[in-house]
């Protein structure tokens, strides 16, 4: 009876002690995780992470971590000088030179500057990179590598070496604030949960036909009014029946920095889009005479494509959008800005005669060639003289941009009338657009819709998840199978032109933020696993067995997520 007491005792307190160890089993999957058995280190309260308190971006990397290990084991560490024996330790080291001649140390890729080692042996954890971004890189790997407790005395993390680096530079999420507006506040809390799966490019859709969501000082009336629509469409778009209240919501400029700045110091880039010259109804509601015919123009009260664009002949639309853009470089410092370019149907300038005097004083016509990136509204002839003066509007826009030390990022539709030179293009009418791309050596991210689109249901059982955009399922399994280099039509120089994978919330249908992390999570995991990892690495079934300890860190952070996986 005695022996099989201790025995249960025994059992019960590796049980016990399994339970607050550390494990490494983590989404995205480090690039190489060595584990050692025979020897723990480990982590109890008081103890401290030394980092060079004269450096701002250490210091606060420090302090995220203290945060983070509190939150999720109830631990509180202390934040000590670089020089002390502290047993967890931050250090930024010099990239190596090639040769001891050399004044200079090797130039680093941007994937080499997120790059981290972080070492565990007895004495403690020891964590080395080139610049303070690996640094944050590891100090999230640490992070998910906790156990979810409450009120640990003691964690034991099993020796370790964790060599890690992206795979892509630019690991991407939208978020549609313009059909629904998120507060600020979300915007912070969708920020983190993209630096939780090491995510570093925020895709800010700012405009849309239904609302204007970014204040131009210049044009105070554009966010004013045009924010606000006067009811808003309630189930199918099609069936037009109305909730009746009016909806509006904007961002300042001041809130704008204070995002920006937020991001930043989570190593996420904010590349805000401005979406022209189509999605511009509301727009044109606040200045008709951007119109091709005048108007009266409402802020859209239902979803879908809209005939009434920005007209493509009248000189004020230029200088308007340069107002527009010039003010969101001013306060967005984002290396991209993204133009939107989708969906712009030409009826009214095939009608408009400034828009025909325009095509006939650029000289524009029409060419019966059938190229990638055609007209989304039925003409397969890509390069019809309308889309022609939809590329000429963007090059002006791109040339306005390249002035401001900015490139330009547009929607596939950018193709149709030809691209202009340092354009990048979002695929996400499928793979043919970023393809077509790469080919004229431009570089691409690759967004297609069925892989991408986080507006779309994740399980097959529409009955088991809230009400969203259908016709197809998005599920973790098939954003987990894409290979964002498209290897069947891409060389291994073309490849090079591919910076990543993003994915897309719309949110014609989510109006929450409940409801947007729901349709985020866990797809994002799913997602970020192909923005770090190499093809080889890939695994669903294991990626799904380390999906309950992110899970378990989701419900510390009070996230809403699907529950299941398809
Ligand atoms: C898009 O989904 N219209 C880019
Ligand atoms: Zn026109």
């Amino acid at each position: 009876m005695k022996r099989l007491l201790s025995l249960t005792t025994f059992l019960l307190l590796t049980i016990f002690a399994s339970a607050q160890r550390a494990s490494y089993d983590i989404i995205p999957m480090p690039k190489e995780v060595k584990v050692d058995t025979t020897q723990l280190f480990t982590l109890t309260s008081s103890m401290g992470i030394a980092f060079d308190q004269n450096n701002a971006e250490c210091t606060r990397i420090a302090q995220f971590l203290k945060e983070w290990v509190k939150e999720a084991t109830g631990i509180e560490l202390q934040q000590t000088p670089a020089n002390a024996k502290s047993p967890i330790r931050f250090s930024l080291i010099a990239p190596a030179k090639k040769s001891k001649r050399d004044k200079k140390p090797v130039a680093l890729t941007e994937q080499q500057e997120e790059s981290y080692t972080l070492k565990v042996d007895k004495d403690g954890i020891l964590v080395t990179a080139y610049k303070p971004v690996g640094l944050f890189r590891a100090a999230q790997t640490l992070r998910k590598s906790l156990p979810v407790t409450k009120d640990a005395k003691k964690i034991e993390f099993p020796a370790v070496t964790i060599t890690d680096q992206p795979r892509f530079v630019y690991r991407g999420v939208m978020l549609d604030c313009a059909r629904h507006f998120f507060s600020v506040d979300f915007v912070k809390q969708y920020i983190d949960v993209m630096a939780l799966h090491g995510c570093n490019q925020f895709h800010w859709h700012l405009t849309e036909d239904q609302g204007w969501r970014f204040e131009v000082k210049a044009l105070p009336d554009l966010a004013v009014k045009g924010s606000v629509r006067e009811k808003t469409v309630i189930g199918p778009s099609r069936m037009r029946i109305y909730d009746n209240i009016p909806y509006g919501g904007y961002y300042t400029q001041e809130e704008c920095r204070d995002v920006v700045k937020y991001a930043a110091e989570r190593y996420v880039n904010i590349v805000p889009e401005i979406d022209m010259p189509g999605h511009m109804q509301s727009a044109l509601h606040v200045f008709p005479n951007l119109g091709c015919t005048g108007g009266p123009y409402p802020v859209a009260p239902y979803w879908g494509v809209m005939r009434d664009v920005l007209c493509g002949g009248n000189p004020e639309t230029l200088t308007f959008l340069k107002t527009v853009f010039g003010e969101l470089c001013d306060v967005f410092p984002s290396p991209y800005i993204h133009i939107g370019g989708d969906e712009c149907p030409k009826e009214r300038w095939q009608k408009c005669p400034k828009c025909q005097a325009k095509i006939k004083e650029l000289g524009l016509t029409t060419e019966t060639v059938k190229v990638e990136g055609g007209d989304d509204r039925g003409s397969q002839d890509g390069r019809s003289a309308e889309n022609k003066l939809q590329s000429y509007i963007n090059h002006e826009i791109e040339q306005f941009l390249a002035s401001r030390g900015r490139s330009l990022i547009g929607w596939d539709e950018i193709l149709a009338g030809g691209l202009s030179e340092g354009a990048i293009v979002m695929s996400w009418r499928g793979t043919k657009g970023g393809v077509a791309a790469a080919k004229q050596k431009h570089r691409v991210i690759m967004s297609p819709n069925v892989f991408a689109y986080l507006d779309h249901p994740q399980l097959k059982d529409y009955g088991k998840q809230p009400r969203t955009t259908d016709s197809y399922i998005v599920s973790c399994s098939k954003i987990y199978s894409f290979e964002p280099l498209v290897p069947e039509e891409l060389s291994d120089e073309e490849d090079d032109y591919i910076l990543g994978y993003q994915g897309n919330l719309w949110t014609e249908q989510v109006a929450y933020p409940e409801h947007a992390l729901y349709q985020l999570l866990p797809r994002l995991a799913s997602m970020c696993e192909v923005q770090w990892c190499k093809p080889e690495q890939k695994d669903f079934e294991g990626w799904k067995r380390r999906l309950p300890q992110l899970k378990k860190l989701y419900d510390k952070m009070g996230l809403v997520y699907c529950n299941e996986v398809e």
